[in-house]
């Protein structure tokens, strides 16, 4: 998709569909009132449409404008989140109408750089669709132009996010037998540029390097595991930090084998590591003056007679014993090892993204990332991106209590505790792998992969919180 600004946008633009954005309780623009005024406010006042956010209200335009469709499309107060909202609302109206030419005009709401960023964003997470295995005859043609009012670079940056976002959600997408974990190694090497370099370790180096919990997790699958290691070195970056992603290309739980509703979806289980690839893929085209590492731990868990098995005892990378029990909490061992290999790389941040637990979806549902850490001033910065981003996150607690509920009988410690608290004591586990860097575990089980549409998402993989990490390492100073 390409997108246009300009400063005033007409309602004779040449378009396929012209959505038009109402504050809660307006009238109509002047210029449309004069086209349709007097036909128009009946119709909508009948149809009790009063620009309350996430309403839309259709409107014949008579062949008195261009565009074929003619939108008012409630903005609320306008806030950037509603103004975000609203323009998924058209990015989804546009994709089943197959508009190609959209414009947007979002009046007032629409001047500030952060509504702008929103509101290109919003529109093109609406009309995304993954429909790459229909047949083309029932394929809706995607948005090729968007018209909006603003500043360019803000269009421009706000492009560039919701292109990489749009990339996320298609890895995830992507059938588990397309996307293993050598064709996503592959996908990510794809990514290289001048300067960011893809680094991919095969089941030998992994031995070498002493992943135990990868090559355990990977062991039963016709797919070998891979480590991918991204590294974008800017010139003079102001910080370093690293991203880990949980890249289960499948998870059917192993031996402990999931049930047929439980792994119907379970090829988004590598969602936290196409959002780190995604985030990469975006901050090196917008050439942020960052330095990131991004670590991903790519396996398929599957049952078969070489799988790993409740009872062994694993020596992980930095010299801790686990003692494996449900071979389903598959996630965390693989974290485990890319968490120790983070630690070595002389960063000062460190996020892992996962589709971690069910327990999180319990609690959270499908809106909001659980965050876990224990460095409040870290969790506000998180917090923070979030809300710019307009990514749902909501922190949950990681405490010395939840790493008691892994004491072991056997090695150093459990890799799973009771199943009230599965969250928080996942990502207990998790800091048993963390040294000398901040760090913040963020379970995406939620978001990452929705049962139903909700929102600009239509069902599926989302690409969710890869705003958020942009804005995190944007805002780092
Ligand atoms: N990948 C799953 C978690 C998951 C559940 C992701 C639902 C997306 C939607 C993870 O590997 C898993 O199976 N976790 C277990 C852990 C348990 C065995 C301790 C779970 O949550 O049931
Ligand atoms: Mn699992
Ligand atoms: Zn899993």
């Amino acid at each position: 998709m390409r997108c246009e600004v300009c400063t005033d946008l007409s309602p004779d633009l040449d378009c396929d569909l012209l959505a038009i954005g109402v504050l809660e309780g307006d009238s109509l623009p002047d210029p449309l009132l004069a086209l349709f005024g007097p036909h128009l406010e009946p119709s909508y006042a009948a149809e009790s449409f009063t620009g309350r956010a996430e309403t839309t209200f259709e409107v014949h335009t008579l062949g008195r404008i261009p565009a074929r469709r003619l939108v008012l499309v409630g903005l609320g107060k306008g806030s950037d989140d509603e103004v975000r909202g609203a323009a998924g609302r058209v990015g989804l109206t546009a994709r089943k109408a197959g508009a190609a030419r959209v414009g947007l005009d979002l009046g007032a709401a629409g001047n500030a750089p952060e509504s702008v960023a929103a509101a290109v964003e919003g529109f093109a997470c609406g009309n995304y669709r993954f429909d790459g295995y229909k047949d083309t005859a029932k394929r809706k043609r995607a948005c090729d132009l968007l018209v909006i009012e603003g500043e360019s670079d803000v269009a421009e940056r706000a492009l560039v996010v919701a292109e990489a976002q749009a990339w996320v959600r298609d890895l995830v997408n992507e059938p588990a037998d397309v996307l293993h974990p050598e064709s996503l190694a592959e996908r990510a090497a794809a990514l290289a540029g001048p300067h960011l370099s893809v680094d991919v370790w095969d089941e030998v180096r992994l031995a070498a390097e002493g992943m135990a919990g990868t090559l355990a997790v990977g062991r039963a699958s016709a797919h070998p595991p891979r480590l991918i290691h991204l590294h974008y070195a800017p010139e003079s970056p102001r910080r370093r930090v690293a991203l880990v992603g949980k890249g289960l290309t499948f998870d059917a739980g192993g031996l402990c084998l999931k049930t047929a509703e439980g792994m119907d979806t379970m090829r988004c289980d590598m969602a936290g590591a196409a959002t780190v690839l995604g985030a990469l893929k975006a901050a090196s085209t917008l050439n942020l003056p960052v330095e990131i590492h991004g670590i991903v731990g790519a396996a398929e868990n599957m049952p078969g007679a070489e799988a790993y098995k409740p009872g062994d005892i694993l020596r992980m990378r930095n010299g801790r014993t686990v003692e494996v029990h449900n071979t389903d909490a598959e996630g965390r061992l693989v974290l485990a090892d890319c968490l120790c290999f983070a630690s070595t790389l002389g960063v000062e941040s460190c996020l892992d993204l996962a589709t971690l637990t069910g327990a999180c979806v319990v609690a959270l549902g499908f809106r909001y990332t659980g965050l876990f850490t224990e460095d409040d001033d870290l969790a506000a910065e998180i917090e923070s991106a979030a809300a710019v981003a307009g990514d749902g996150l909501w922190r949950l607690p990681l405490a010395e209590h939840f790493r008691k509920l892994l004491d072991a009988e056997w090695a150093d410690l459990s890799h799973t505790g009771p199943r009230w608290g599965g969250a928080s004591s996942a990502a207990a586990f998790l800091s048993a792998f963390v040294d000398g860097m901040r760090w913040a575990h963020l379970d995406i089980a939620g978001p990452a992969f929705l049962e139903k549409a909700d929102r600009y998402y239509v069902k599926g993989a989302t690409g969710a919180p890869m705003r958020t990490l942009l804005r995190w390492i944007e805002a780092s100073g």
